[in-house]
């Protein structure tokens, strides 16, 4: 199955907010858990809640979408403004749709336009609702029920039927989502619980949330989830959405979902210059400072670059790393000898989900440079981005094994990188040991 497509006019929606939210109290003081034990040993009467447990989790504030967003992105390519004295605020993809209605209605079938949620919107909820999940780990059994107080997550083995708030969903479910809730505490403030199961599509199942350290928990919210502090807990959310700050339980001015002006920026200014002029001045990807490197700038952000990945790692390259699709194609020869014209876009439309693209589509962009007669007019650019001028791109080797079919499958496999089937395919092209 691909990405669910929605009816785009919804896809704008900003999430409801939960309903009352549910505070996790300790019910019961004399259970013989481990885990209780060593909660009670954190507080220090032994008489109060543990940390995170005090307070209700509160309602997410979520602030309907406006003309209002005024975060700087920190997208540094795509958000210098262009020379104008106002800086270009946020105007939401519903005004680009006025002019750019193919854009639009692409995007909204994009993995982007769904990768940040409620989660007791239905689609997610049934997901997990009435289901059951035991943690490896022994952090315990959770069981599931969405209802008019949100997507509710309960340990009845150990707390009966108090319940824990599951917030926010991120992830398409293309591959697999993973929920989050903010929670308070006292030295951060709030920090990001990341719910230890996942929904994974593969086999439409409940499975371990990838990359979690399995510590002991210091606060009951811990028993429902890895704890993100800070930095961590807000680029979570940032790559996610396209504006929002963290405030107290919730997140304020928020914009679900990588929108078109998380890639281009503000679009404030460039709007107003197109409704007062039939051909505004070059915006975002139409300026000069734009060109491949500040493409997979761009991408890289949220894909990774290799400043993400740990220097082990990256001289390794083990199985997981393909989900990373920058680290691998920045090793390519493909991308290292081709003088600038390999990037993301050359075979992604960055509006087009990749679930609606023919495998054909792939081979002739590889064959567009790995192919036997090179054009006359072939040509290199001295420096910056490639010209229609410049004719077709420079020929290169052409394979000896298979000329003009299946090049994906041998030299840009599919790889499994969990338990759960979750696959990704190697960016990193080249010749593999086995093909
Ligand atoms: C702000 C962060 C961010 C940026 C910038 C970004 N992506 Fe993504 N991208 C995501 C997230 C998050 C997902 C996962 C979507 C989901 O939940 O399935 C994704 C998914 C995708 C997918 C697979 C889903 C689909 O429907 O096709 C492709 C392909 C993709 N991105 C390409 C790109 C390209 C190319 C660029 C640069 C032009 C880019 N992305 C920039 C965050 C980002
Ligand atoms: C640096 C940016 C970044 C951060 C930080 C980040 N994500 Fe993502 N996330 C992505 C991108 C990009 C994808 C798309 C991966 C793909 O499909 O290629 C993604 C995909 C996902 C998916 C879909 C499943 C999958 O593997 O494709 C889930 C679920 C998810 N992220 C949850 C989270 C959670 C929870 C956090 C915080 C604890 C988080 N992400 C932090 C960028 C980020
Ligand atoms: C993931 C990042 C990303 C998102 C999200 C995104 N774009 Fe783009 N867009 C790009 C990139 C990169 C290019 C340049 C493509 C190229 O060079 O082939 C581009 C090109 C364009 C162009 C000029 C070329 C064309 O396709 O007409 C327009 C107009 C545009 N985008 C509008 C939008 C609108 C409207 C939305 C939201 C509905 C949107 N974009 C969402 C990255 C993005
Ligand atoms: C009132 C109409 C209008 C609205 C609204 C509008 N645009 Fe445009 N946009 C244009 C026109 C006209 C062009 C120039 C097209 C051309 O030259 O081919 C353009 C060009 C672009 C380009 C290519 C830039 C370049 O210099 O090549 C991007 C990217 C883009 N728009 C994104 C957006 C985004 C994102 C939004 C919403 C924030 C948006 N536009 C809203 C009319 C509009
Ligand atoms: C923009 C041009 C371009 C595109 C598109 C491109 N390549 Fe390449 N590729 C190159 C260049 C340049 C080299 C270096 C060798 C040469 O000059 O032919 C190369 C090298 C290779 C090699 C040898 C790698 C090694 O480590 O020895 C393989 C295999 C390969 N490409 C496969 C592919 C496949 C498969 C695709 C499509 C998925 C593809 N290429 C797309 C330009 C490109
Ligand atoms: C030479 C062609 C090529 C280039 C360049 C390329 N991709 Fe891909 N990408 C593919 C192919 C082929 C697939 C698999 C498509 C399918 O399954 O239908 C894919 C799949 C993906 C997916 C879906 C998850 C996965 O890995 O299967 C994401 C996300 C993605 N690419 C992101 C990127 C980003 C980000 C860049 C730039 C750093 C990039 N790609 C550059 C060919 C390319
Ligand atoms: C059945 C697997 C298979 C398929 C399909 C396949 N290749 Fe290859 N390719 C190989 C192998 C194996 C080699 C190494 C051959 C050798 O070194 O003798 C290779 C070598 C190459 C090289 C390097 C050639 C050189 O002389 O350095 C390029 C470029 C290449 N392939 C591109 C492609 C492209 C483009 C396609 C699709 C049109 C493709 N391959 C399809 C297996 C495959």
């Amino acid at each position: 199955m691909g990405v669910p497509s929605v009816d785009p006019a919804a896809a704008d929606k900003t999430l409801k907010p939960s309903r009352p939210a549910i505070s996790l109290v300790l019910i019961a003081l004399s259970t013989s858990s481990v885990f209780y034990a060593s909660l009670w040993r954190e507080s220090p009467a032994g008489a109060q809640p543990p940390i995170g447990a005090q307070e209700p989790v509160r309602n997410p504030r979520l602030a309907p979408q406006r003309l209002n967003g005024t975060q700087p992105d920190r997208n540094s390519v795509a958000n210098t403004p262009t020379p104008i004295t106002q800086s270009p605020t946020y105007v939401g993809k519903q005004i680009c749709k006025e002019c750019h209605a193919e854009n639009h209605r692409l995007h909204a079938l994009h993995g982007h336009a769904h990768t940040f949620r409620a989660a007791d919107e239905p689609e997610v909820a049934e997901k997990f609702s009435g289901r059951t999940y035991t943690t490896p780990e022994g952090y315990g059994t959770y069981t599931y029920q969405a209802g008019k107080d949100g997507l509710l997550a309960r340990i009845p083995e150990k707390f009966g039927d108090q319940p824990f708030q599951l917030q926010f969903a991120l992830g398409s479910g293309h591959h697999g989502i993973t929920l989050l809730s903010l929670v308070p505490d006292p030295k951060e403030g709030t920090v990001g619980i990341e719910h230890r199961a996942s929904w994974y599509r593969n086999g439409d199942q409940l499975g371990a949330t990838p990359g979690q350290l399995h510590t002991q928990p210091e606060t009951l919210s811990e028993l429902f989830g890895q704890k993100h502090v800070g930095a961590v807990m807000r680029k979570c959310v940032d790559c996610h959405v396209t504006t929002g700050t963290i405030e107290n339980q919730g997140i304020v001015n928020l914009t679900p979902n990588v929108n078109c002006e998380k890639c281009h920026g503000p679009g404030s200014v460039h709007v107003q210059q197109a409704r007062s002029m039939d051909r505004p001045p070059p915006f975002s990807v139409g300026r000069q400072d734009w060109n491949a490197e500040a493409e997979i700038q761009l991408c890289g952000d949220c894909h990774r670059l290799p400043a993400a990945i740990s220097q082990a790692e990256l001289r390794e390259y083990p199985k997981p790393l393909t989900r990373f699709q920058p680290i691998g194609l920045l090793r390519s020869e493909c991308y290292l000898e081709s003088e600038g014209q390999l990037k993301c876009t050359t075979c992604h439309d960055p509006h087009t989900t990749f679930t609606a693209i023919e495998p054909q589509f792939y081979v002739d962009k590889c064959v567009e440079c790995h192919r036997a007669e090179p054009p006359e007019t072939a040509s290199a650019p001295e420096s910056g981005p490639r010209t229609p001028q410049m004719g077709p791109v420079k020929s290169h080797t052409v394979c000896p094994v298979s000329a003009t079919t299946n090049c994906i499958e041998c030299h840009m496999p599919s790889t499994t990188i969990d338990d759960y089937g979750t696959e990704f395919h190697d960016h990193w092209i080249r010749i593999h040991p086995k093909s």
